[in-house]
């Protein structure tokens, strides 16, 4: 049986950083207030230099040095994101361009769920046997779309990427389960109006027609709350494990009261949550491998881990999934990993066609 390991991670954030006391400024709220109800203290927020292109492209090429492969090893890029930085061409193509390479490249629209249902696409394609090595990306900039001064919305978000390498394997490492859902009906609760194609006939005529981001706050936290710990709880369940199995919990970074319910469900003491949205606020795709980046640099991964990701967002839309931590049973042969080196592309096609030793 063929896995899709997680052989690399990276990411990125804006330099900017916007602290409760900055919202205390701009609109009639409070830190207690914005700790209290989300759990978030600061955000990163994109300057005119950043980009979704550039958060994405730093992650990535973090994800790929700690994969010790070359984006011409790369055959797929998967990016989960509603915030391209333009819809013709793709997110994934812009972050190409910079990478290198010549990788099949498409976008996944999935909002906050959209990492984990980009990591479930690219799984599959290692998983069927089409593709060795998937780079897959996570990345929001959301606060382009946030009204500053609607106080309902604009302190909940912050900008980011995260990305991860997948490579081929033997042993079961990688995503062990998937927990896909929608309730497109839930559209209305989160939504952002315009930058698309659909254009009302009034939006020339009435002024409240704002393409800001839109959300109906207490709708999507009743959604978040049972779905989280459902999905979470599925997750576990089609991987075989047990609840004490789980070694670690990384949620989308929305709310932490939201976050608490899922640890919860699923009977998992605060030492085995990873939060961070204390200091990135809700980074939508990117949260997921952001989170993921932090708890290994503290030490908390050890190969083996079983970590269960869960997210929920626009759509209404959630994933989940069991993602065993490790590297084991993939090749790292040079022979494996001679496109790597620079080898002709050829070469790496020829080995994905049958030259593999442990591979899969
Ligand atoms: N500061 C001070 N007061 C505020 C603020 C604020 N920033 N925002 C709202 N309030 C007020 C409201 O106006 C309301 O006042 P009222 O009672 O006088 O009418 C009061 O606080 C309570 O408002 P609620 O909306 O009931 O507050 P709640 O506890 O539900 O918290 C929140 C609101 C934080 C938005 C919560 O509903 C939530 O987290 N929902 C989920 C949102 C979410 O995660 N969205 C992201 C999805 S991811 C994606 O796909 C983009």
């Amino acid at each position: 049986m063929r896995y899709a390991a997680i052989t690399g991670w990276g990411m990125a954030v804006p330099d900017k950083v916007m602290t409760n006391a900055d919202f205390e400024r701009m609109v009639e709220t409070s830190d207690d207030w914005i700790v209290s109800r989300t759990g978030i203290k600061q955000r990163r927020v994109v300057g005119p230099q950043d980009t979704t292109t550039s958060l994405s492209t730093a992650a990535a090429r973090q994800a790929l040095d700690r994969a010790g492969l070359t984006a011409e090893a790369i055959d797929l890029i998967v990016v989960g994101t509603c915030t391209p930085d333009q819809f013709l061409v793709s997110q994934a193509c812009l972050v190409q361009a910079e990478l290198g390479g010549t990788a099949g490249a498409f976008d996944l629209g999935a909002a906050c769920s959209g990492f984990v249902y980009a990591l479930a696409t690219g799984s599959q394609f290692i998983q069927t046997g089409l593709y060795d090595r998937v780079l897959v990306i996570g990345a929001d900039t959301l606060t382009r779309f946030v009204d500053y001064t609607d106080r309902t919305t604009c302190i909940l978000f912050g900008d980011g990427a995260g990305a991860v390498v997948l490579e081929a394997g033997d042993q079961a490492r990688g995503l062990l389960s998937t927990v896909l859902g929608a309730d497109g009906a839930g559209n209305k609760h989160l939504y952002i109006p315009g930058w698309g194609a659909f254009v009302p006939e009034s939006a020339g005529i009435f002024p409240e027609y704002r393409p800001y981001l839109q959300m109906n706050g207490n709708e999507v936290f009743r959604f978040a709350v049972r779905v989280m710990g459902d999905a979470a709880a599925e997750a576990v369940e089609r991987a075989g494990l047990r609840f004490s199995d789980v070694d670690m919990l990384i949620p989308h970074q929305a709310n932490l009261r939201i976050i608490d319910a899922a640890a919860r469900r699923l009977d998992l003491p605060r030492e085995k949550v990873w939060v961070n949205l204390d200091r990135y606020g809700n980074t939508s795709a990117a949260s997921i491998p952001i989170a993921l980046c932090e708890a290994e640099a503290a030490g908390q991964l050890r190969e083996g881990h079983n970590l269960v990701f869960v997210a929920f967002g626009g759509g209404l839309a959630w994933a989940a999934g069991v993602v065993r931590w490790g590297t084991q049973g993939v090749c790292r042969e040079p022979a494996c990993r001679r496109s790597a080196a620079g080898d002709e592309r050829s070469d790496s096609l020829e080995h994905r066609h049958g030259r593999r030793t442990s591979g899969g």
